[in-house]
This record gives structure tokens, sequence and C-alpha cells, in this order.
């Protein structure tokens, strides 16, 4: 299940997670994102506007990989889904959210950070999890220690991940992609320039390729 995805989301190494107040941010911020090689997007359900924003940026980058972040019950999937969102990640697990995702064939990665929740995720079929927040999760040393018994189960971290610790996450094999706010802070573009998100990105999208070759 979702094998397609898993693959998609190891290449893109690093997925942006996005706090959108304006649609109008919408469309700039998803060309700054792909000019720096960042194909992807998870807009967060914090605001109001996140369906309208996750079609806005599919709309303005066709090739763009969107999806919707901090999904917490079954009525934000479904908005997220209509809104044409490719993927659903959720911070912690919710069975019902999952299962949802799962029978409408959307990939979904709901938090885990114990071994109960990623045994429940397991034993619904999926193969990876997102790990939030991982720095107070206890981060890569944490991931290791549960990729242990959850062999072949993979984690995207979130929650702390910044310029100077990514090349180690990504370089740890239990890691599929690393998602994170620090290229995408709203005070980066509350300008309307997108070129610090683009720069920041592209530092970023430079360490993924450094580290996945
Ligand atoms: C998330 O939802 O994944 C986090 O808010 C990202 O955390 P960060 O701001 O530390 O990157």
């Amino acid at each position: 299940m979702f094998e397609s995805f898993y693959a998609k989301l190891e290449h893109l190494g690093i997925v942006p997670v996005v706090v959108l107040e304006k649609v109008e941010d919408a469309a700039p911020l998803a060309h700054a994102l792909m000019a720096a090689g960042m194909a992807s997007a998870e807009v967060t359900f914090r605001t109001p506007v996140a369906a309208e924003c996750i079609a806005a940026m599919a709309a303005a980058e066709p090739d763009m990989c969107v999806g919707a972040g901090t999904v917490l019950n079954v009525e934000q999937a479904d908005r997220a889904i209509a809104a044409g969102a490719q993927f659903i990640v959720s911070p912690g697990f919710n069975e019902d959210v999952v299962r949802h995702c799962i029978e409408h064939n959307v990939p979904v990665l709901p938090g885990t950070v114990t071994p109960t929740e990623v045994t429940a995720a397991v034993n619904l079929g999926l193969k990876v999890t997102k790990f939030f927040p991982a720095a107070q999760y206890g981060g890569l040393s944490t991931i290791k220690a549960l990729a242990a018994p959850f062999v072949g189960h993979r984690f995207m971290p979130t929650g702390g991940v910044s310029t100077k610790n990514v090349e180690e996450y990504l370089s740890c094999p239990s890691i599929i992609a690393c998602g994170g706010t620090w290229m995408v802070k709203p005070a980066l573009f509350a300008d309307g320039d997108f070129s610090e998100v683009q720069r920041i990105a592209t530092e970023a999208m430079e360490v993924v390729a450094k580290v996945r070759g």
C-alpha cells in the first residue's frame, strides 16, 4: 500500500511544513519552492484557508506534490482530499483518520513516537509514519531504537529539524524524508518577497543531493 508515494517521498527528501494565513501567498510560495527544487508542501490545517491554499499551490505548480498537514479529524481529511491533497499528515495517531485515508486510497502519515503507536500504524498496513515532535521525543536515537523491532518501518521526523541537523537525520536509513518549517517561516515572506524562502530551500536541497546522491 502507498508504495509509489513512499518512493516519491524518499526522492523528495524534505517536505516543507507550511502555515499560510493568506491564500495570495500560496502561488508565489509554490513557485519559490519549485525553483529551489523542493517539489512538495505540507499545508497545515492550522489556519482556516488551508484547503484553499492546497488548491492554489497545486494550480500554480501542477507538478508539485501538495498535501495536508495537522489533519486532526475525518472532516479535515475530507476537506483536504476535496481540495486535491495528495497526502495527509497528522501530528498524532487517530485510527479514524488513518482508516478513512486508506479507504480513499490517499497516503497518510500519522504521527507515532511510541512502540504502541507504531504498532497501531503497522497493523493498519502503514510502512511510514511521522515522528513528531522529533527533538523532544529523542530525535535520531529514538528513531534508531524504534527501527530495531519495527524492521523496515520508516519515519518522517519533524519538529526541530533544521539546516543544522537535517544532514544527520537524512543519513539514517530509517528516515524516508524530513519535514520542517525552517525554510517557510512566515517571517521570511511577510513582505511578499519569497527570495529568502528560495535561498534556504535551495540550500536544504543541496543537503538532500549530498546525502541521497
Ligand atoms: C510540524 O508540524 O511538523 C512542525 O510544526 C514542524 O516543526 P518545526 O517548526 O520545528 O520545523
